[in-house]
């Protein structure tokens, strides 16, 4: 083999793009890596092997963004996961976690709000991902009562200015629209650089003031479950229901399951654009919106990594 055929191998041709993540200024790819699967939740068991070929992946398709959590598995799993795979690695990846909650059991997570409590979560997450800072912790899922606890915001500014943290975020829950709204409005006040909320083309739990607030407080926005959970996948037309150790069985009953199904077929027959899949279509409708910074779908192979990655390079027609 010639020597430059021999180095034409090992080129590696990224497509990814990259934007500011609100002033943080912090450049995450458009597309990252959720991390929720690892946790084994969704009734499939990650071991380091597997995440290790995930993240080789990601790493290949210029991917520098991961969201975790604190609960996703019992006693950090999914964290502990990502620590393993990232050690020695660590500044090239851009590492967001959350706080709030303690996974006592493989389905049952307890509220863990008060300032000792997070930071203590806060020094198990350090040790989980092996490393000494994360660069955006955010309030997961909380309550406006959760939110409006000063001493919480007080000890998590003092871990800024130690440098265990870099900037913080919060995570915004479905439980109540209204939190949504209170908490978007605060964030400023409470140092909050980057909001996560559930944004798809089936779900969406934020309107045009959302976005219009995000953009002109230049907050970045993380778009979650941009897949609906798969069911954007296009894969899942003839299911009629999960596995019942999947959590999604919970969620999903056979009506929401055929309501999707329907609204996904109309999509695949009247707004797919000719030639593009739909993975990467329902991803690249998400990135569409210019206040929305990255999306990060859950993957749970390699391939999932790769076509995922696609929809950062595509420009939808009009
Ligand atoms: N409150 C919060 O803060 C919160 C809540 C939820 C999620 N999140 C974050 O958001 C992330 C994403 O959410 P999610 O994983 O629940 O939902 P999602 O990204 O909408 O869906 C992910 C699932 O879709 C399927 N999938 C992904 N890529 C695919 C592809 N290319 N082709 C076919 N199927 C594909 C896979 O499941 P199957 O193959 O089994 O279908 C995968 O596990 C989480 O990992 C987590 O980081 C945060």
């Amino acid at each position: 083999m010639l020597l430059h055929e021999e180095a034409c191998m090992h080129i590696i041709i990224s497509m990814m793009t990259y934007r500011k993540l609100g002033k943080t200024g912090m450049q995450v790819s458009a597309v990252g890596l959720g991390t929720f699967q690892f946790g084994g939740s969704w009734g499939v068991e990650f071991s380091e092997a597997d995440v290790q070929a995930i993240f080789a992946e990601a790493e290949v398709q210029g991917i520098n963004f991961i969201d975790t959590a604190e609960c996703y598995g019992v006693g950090h799993y999914s964290e502990q996961l990502v620590g393993s795979v990232i050690q020695g690695n660590r500044d090239k990846w851009i590492l967001a976690t959350k706080f709030g909650h303690k996974r006592i059991e493989k389905k049952t997570n307890v509220g863990a709000w008060s300032a000792d409590e997070v930071r203590q979560q806060l020094e198990e997450s350090l040790r989980a991902l092996r490393t000494d800072y994360v660069d955006l912790y955010q309030f997961h899922s909380g309550s406006n009562d959760d939110y409006d606890n000063d001493e919480l915001w007080t000890m998590l500014d003092k871990q800024v200015r130690d440098g265990k943290i870099r900037f913080l975020g919060a995570s915004l829950s479905r439980k109540d629209p209204a939190w949504v709204t209170y908490q978007t409005r605060k964030a400023p006040e409470k140092g909050i650089s980057v909001l996560q909320v559930r944004y798809n083309m089936l779900e969406q739990d934020v309107d045009q003031d959302f976005f219009a607030f995000c953009t002109s407080n230049d907050i970045g926005i993380i778009a979650r479950v941009p897949m609906a959970s798969g069911m954007l996948s296009g894969k899942y037309q003839e299911l009629t229901s999960f596995d019942p150790e999947d959590t999604r069985a919970k969620k999903y009953d056979a009506q929401t399951i055929k309501k999707f199904q329907k609204e996904v077929q109309h999509i695949i027959d009247h707004q797919l654009p000719a030639g593009m899949d739909m993975p990467t279509y329902a991803l690249a409708w998400v990135l569409a919106n210019p206040a929305v910074t990255t999306v990060i779908p859950g993957c749970k192979s390699p391939e999932h990594v790769r076509k995922n990655a696609e929809a950062a390079a595509v420009t939808l027609p009009g």
